[in-house]
C-alpha cells in the first residue's frame, strides 16, 4: 500500500514511520496541503492521508478517483473538510474518532486558566523584571457556571475537569448523554438557558449546518456580561466578527480560541515575517483578553501516537477485512469488492 501523506509536519513523522513500518505501508510525506492545486501529487498512490485543513472537495475527490486512489484516511476526528455527499459511493473516507479527549479538554482548561489568571501577561512581565500586579486581577472558577455545548468524548472530559474545580455545569447537546444530568450540578438545558446562565461557554460539538455560527451576534446578546468564550472545536462555530464586536463592546470578557474560521490560510505555518492579511484575526490577537493557539489542543505525544496507530489500522483493516469501524463514507460495493481484491 502506498500512502500520500499531506500537510506533513515534523511531529507527525516518528509515529507514522513506526506504525507504517509495523504494518508494511509505504508513506510519502508531502508538506503541502491537499487541495485542487496539489491533488496531482496523489497520482500513483492507493490512499491519501489528510488533516483538518486539507481540502477534499468535489473536484479533489473526482481527481483522486481518476488516479485510482481508493481511500481518504483522515488523521483527525472532524470531517467537515470533506464533501461527504460527493464522496459517497466513490471513495472510502476513514477517520480517527478519538485519539485523546484528554489532550483537547486539558488544553481548553489550560487556556481558560491562562486567560482569567492573566498568566500570558505575567509570563511576559516577569521576564522583563516587572513584578507589578496592576491589571492582573482574575476570578475564582469555584462556584462559577460553565456552559458546555456538545457532551461527547471531549465535552464530558472537560465537564469532569470543571467539576474538579467546583464549577456548575449547564450542558446542551442535540443527543443527550444518558446519566450525565444529575439534576443539580450538571443539568441539560436549552441553548438559550445555557447562554443566559453561563459565566463561561465552551464549544465541544462538531461543525455542521446546524452548529455553524452557534456563537453569533444573537447568542452573544443573550449571554451574561463578561462571558468567557472557549472554542477548541472548529473555527466556524463562532462568528469571528460578532465575537470581535462583543469584545469591543465589553460584553465578552475574554475569548480563548484554538481554532479560527479562516484558519486554513494561516494555522500551522510561520507568518512571523509577514503582514497578516486577515484583519479580524489580527485584531482579535491584539486584544489583551484574547488568547489564540493555532489548533494545537490535540498536540500531545499520547494523541500523536494514538492518531498514527488508528489511522494505519483503519487503512490496513479496510484492505484486509473489507470494512472498518471508523469508516464515515462508503464506497459502492465496498465489502464484496475489498474481499475479492477489486477494491485495491
Ligand atoms: P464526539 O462525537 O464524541 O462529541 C460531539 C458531541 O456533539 C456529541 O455528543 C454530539 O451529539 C454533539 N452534537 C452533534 N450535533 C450537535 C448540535 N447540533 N448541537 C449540539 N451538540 C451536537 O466528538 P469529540 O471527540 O468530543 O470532539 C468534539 C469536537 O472537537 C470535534 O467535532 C472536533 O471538531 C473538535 N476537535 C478539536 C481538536 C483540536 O485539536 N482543537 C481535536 C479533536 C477534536
Amino acid at each position: 500500500m502506498r500512502i500520500a501523506f499531506f500537510d506533513a509536519k515534523p511531529y507527525d513523522k516518528p509515529s507514522f514511520d513506526k506504525y507504517g513500518a509495523e504494518y508494511g505501508l509505504e508513506i510519502k510525506y508531502f508538506e503541502t496541503k491537499l487541495n485542487e492545486d496539489t491533488v496531482e501529487l496523489a497520482s500513483g498512490y492507493d490512499a491519501v492521508c489528510v488533516f483538518v485543513n486539507d481540502t477534499v472537495n468535489a473536484h479533489v475527490i473526482d481527481r483522486l478517483c481518476e488516479f485510482g486512489v481508493k481511500i481518504v484516511a483522515l488523521r483527525c476526528a472532524g470531517f467537515n473538510n470533506v464533501d461527504m455527499k460527493h464522496a459517497f459511493g466513490r471513495i472510502h473516507v476513514l477517520r480517527v474518532p478519538a485519539y485523546s479527549p484528554y489532550a483537547v479538554a486539558e488544553h481548553t482548561m489550560a487556556m481558560l486558566l491562562t486567560s482569567i489568571r492573566r498568566i500570558h501577561k505575567a509570563y511576559i512581565r516577569t521576564r522583563d523584571f516587572n513584578f507589578s500586579l496592576a491589571g492582573m486581577t482574575g476570578f475564582d472558577l469555584h462556584g462559577k457556571t460553565v456552559g458546555v455545548i456538545g457532551t461527547g468524548r471531549i465535552g464530558r472530559v472537560f465537564i469532569d475537569i470543571c467539576r474538579g474545580f467546583g464549577m456548575k455545569v449547564l450542558a446542551y447537546d442535540k443527543y443527550q448523554a444518558q446519566g450525565l444530568d444529575n439534576g443539580d450540578t450538571i443539568r441539560y438545558v436549552s441553548l438559550d438557558e445555557l447562554f443566559s446562565g453561563s459565566d463561561i461557554i465552551s464549544l465541544h460539538c462538531p461543525l455542521t449546518e446546524e452548529t455553524y455560527h452557534v456563537i453569533d451576534e444573537n447568542a452573544i446578546a443573550k449571554c451574561k456580561r463578561g462571558v468567557v468564550i472557549l472554542n477548541t472545536s472548529r473555527g466556524a462555530l463562532v462568528d469571528a466578527e460578532a465575537l470581535l464586536a462583543g469584545i469591543k463592546s465589553r460584553k465578552v470578557g475574554a475569548a480563548c480560541l484554538d481554532v479560527y474560521e479562516e484558519e486554513a490560510e494561516f494555522f500551522f505555518e510561520d507568518f512571523s515575517g509577514h503582514i497578516l492579511e486577515d484583519d479580524t484575526l489580527a485584531r482579535l490577537i491584539s486584544m489583551p483578553n484574547v488568547i489564540v493557539t493555532s489548533h494545537q489542543a490535540f498536540l500531545t505525544e499520547d494523541a500523536l501516537s494514538n492518531i498514527a496507530q488508528t489511522t494505519v489500522e483503519n487503512i490496513v483493516g479496510l484492505v484486509n477485512n473489507g470494512q472498518c469501524e471508523n469508516e464515515v463514507c462508503f464506497r459502492r460495493g465496498q465489502a464484496e469488492d475489498c474481499k475479492s481484491g477489486k477494491c485495491f
